[in-house]
């Protein structure tokens, strides 16, 4: 059937631009022939972690919903802010809880990380630091990434990026990382633990 994404945004703002972006994400994927599960952040919150609290094989509720959605797809999207140079704590936080689970749920699923931010960088750096533990816990972690600079600037009212030449790289990345997960789907040797 139908190659399928989940897509979230682990920015818990109103009005966040990752949000908006994730919904662009959405969009193309389904424009090109795929599935999306669309998550928010909310559904995924976690106290913070203590090793203390993991008793009786306790997992917040936030993380067995993260573990689900990620064993319910083919891969993930994540629109991430960047905040201080890094990611923010709450998305390290769900990757610290979601990795406790056995099978660890991260291994060998495939992951897009995309950015928005309104400075003229673009929230790349934030990128770096996410992919660290999600390729420690061996997810495929697609090479090219997506940040939107001066995101507050560059979505129109439909939500989509105004620039041609930029909107056209946003939906080339994409479709390259849905060709790649389609590909690997025939190969299951390579596929989940
Ligand atoms: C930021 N912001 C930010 N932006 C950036 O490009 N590089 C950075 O290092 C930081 N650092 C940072 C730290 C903290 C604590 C906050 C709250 C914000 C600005 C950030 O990109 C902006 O608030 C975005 O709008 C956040 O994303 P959402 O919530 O709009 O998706």
């Amino acid at each position: 059937g139908h190659t399928s994404f989940l897509v979230f945004s682990a920015s818990l703002r109103k009005d966040s631009l990752n949000t908006r972006l994730a919904s662009l994400a959405a969009e193309v994927i389904r424009k090109n022939g795929g599935a999306v599960e669309f998550a928010s952040m909310e559904e995924f919150d976690c106290p913070s972690f203590n090793q203390d609290l993991e008793v009786d094989n306790y997992h917040p509720e936030g993380a067995e919903a993260f573990k689900k959605r990620i064993l319910a797809n083919d891969a993930f999207i994540i629109a991430s802010p960047e905040y201080n140079g890094s990611m923010p704590g709450v998305i390290k936080n769900l990757i610290d809880w979601t990795s406790r689970f056995r099978p660890q749920p991260f291994n060998q699923h495939h992951a897009l990380l995309m950015s928005a931010s309104p400075s003229m960088a673009g929230g790349n750096r934030g990128l770096w630091s996410l992919r660290i533990p999600l390729e420690h816990l061996g997810t495929r972690v697609y090479p090219d990434m997506f940040s939107l600079a001066s995101a507050h600037q560059a979505l129109d009212e439909k939500g989509n990026i105004k620039d041609e030449t930029l909107a056209k790289r946003f939906e080339d990345n994409i479709v390259g990382f849905m060709n790649l997960v389609e590909a690997s789907k025939h190969y299951p040797c390579i596929k989940k633990a």
